[in-house]
């Protein structure tokens, strides 16, 4: 909503009430009593004393009665003004009730276009605001219940059936082997929450260091070996050596995530190549696997919270890895970005400044 215009603005509003108030009742009070006296006090002025004196008598009554006309009419215009004043007030009190309790479905309605009018409209873009707050709470809620429950389920599931069931030595650790596989997915999970809310809330403070980003990611590559020689895949690293001022910390998450995504979308003996470059100001890091890429589809998507694309390979994860990603590589003022094809393979590609001013993101 515009803001209001000086003519129709509160002010003016009161301004040009009190002015009317005043004429009313100055015109009521003085112009019917000169009335008066121009109509009867001037024509008796040949009266002797004591008709003199009653005559004035009866013009203070008369003038006392005008007085008080003027204060009634005065304190009506007063009321009816206040009241439709205090109306749209007492609607919008209402109204914050309603939300104090819960309810965003309310509107009210945008009657004026002064101060009030202004506080009304900017009410309704508040419940608005809210309302769209509360339905991604709920979203939130009911994916991270779900991304709980289904691991939970099949552990269930597994356990009752070693606990109930003669089994073979082959069943017994098949089964054995998915209870741990889902535990550790679950602990995963909350981890990973428990990141994502600490970087929401701002908890994480800068612990900003003078580290060897090349030292770092080859670091990180070391970490996933497990992953990465179980799909036997080939590594090709070109690291320029650099050093960086950041959050090590953080930092260690975004290689580690990219990394292990790399591995996870790449082919049985796939390659992958990394590659860190010093680019102007700016230090780039390069993650470019040969596996399944991206679906046009599912581009726009994927910096998404429980966003999984291939349903088949995103089994073992929930999601949040490219949220955490995006966030720590934003608040260490940098910037992230890919570049896929479906079918062909994907390059993720981060920029950092080389001393990162750290923000909130
Ligand atoms: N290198 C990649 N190649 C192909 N698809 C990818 C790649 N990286 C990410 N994606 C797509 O983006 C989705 C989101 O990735 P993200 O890392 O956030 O989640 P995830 O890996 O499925 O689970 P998590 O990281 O929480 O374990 C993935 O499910 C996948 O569809
Ligand atoms: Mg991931």
């Amino acid at each position: 909503m515009k803001k209001p215009r000086l003519l129709t603005s509160i002010y003016a509003k009161f301004a040009i009430l009190f002015l009317l108030i005043w004429w009313v009742l100055n015109s009521l009070t003085f112009g019917v009593t000169i009335n008066i006296i121009a109509n009867s006090f001037f024509d008796k002025l040949s009266m002797d004393h004591d008709q003199l004196m009653a005559e004035f008598r009866r013009v203070r009554t008369i003038t006392g009665l005008v007085f008080l006309a003027s204060a009634a009419v005065g304190t009506i215009i007063i009321l009816i003004a206040v009241r439709s004043i205090v109306k749209p007030i007492k609607r919008l009190s209402k109204a914050s009730k309603e939300v104090a309790k819960g309810n965003f479905d309310i509107e009210v309605k945008v009657t004026s276009a002064d101060e009030m009018g202004q506080l009304t409209a900017d009410f309704n873009l508040m419940t608005k605001e809210l309302k769209n707050i509360d339905v991604l709470r709920k979203d939130f809620v009911s994916s991270v219940s779900h991304e709980f429950k289904t691991p939970i389920t099949s552990i269930k599931g597994f356990a009752k059936l070693i606990r109930d069931n003669p089994l073979t030595d082959e069943q017994f650790s098949e089964y054995t082997e998915i209870i741990v596989n889902e535990s550790e997915r679950l602990s995963v999970l909350s981890s990973n929450l428990l990141k994502l809310s600490e970087l929401d809330s701002k908890a994480i403070r800068e612990q900003a260091t003078v580290f060897s980003l090349d030292e770092q990611i080859r670091k990180a590559v070391l970490i996933l070996e497990a992953a990465w020689s179980k799909r036997e895949i080939e590594f090709d690293i070109d690291l320029e050596e650099i050093t960086i001022t950041g959050d090590e910390h953080l930092l260690q998450e975004v290689w580690l995530n990219l990394i292990q995504n790399a591995i996870k979308f790449s082919n049985q003996q796939g390659s992958i190549k990394i590659g860190l470059h010093q680019s102007g100001e700016l230090a780039k890091v390069e993650i470019t696997d040969h596996g399944i890429g991206i679906r046009e589809e599912d581009k726009e998507r994927i910096f998404e919270r429980f966003f999984k694309g291939d349903k088949s390979r995103s089994q073992d994860g929930n999601g949040l890895g490219l949220v955490i990603v995006r966030k720590i590589v934003e608040m260490s003022s940098g910037k992230v970005y890919f570049e896929s094809e479906s079918g062909k393979g994907t390059t993720f590609i981060v920029e950092l400044p080389q001393i990162s001013p750290f923000h909130s993101a």
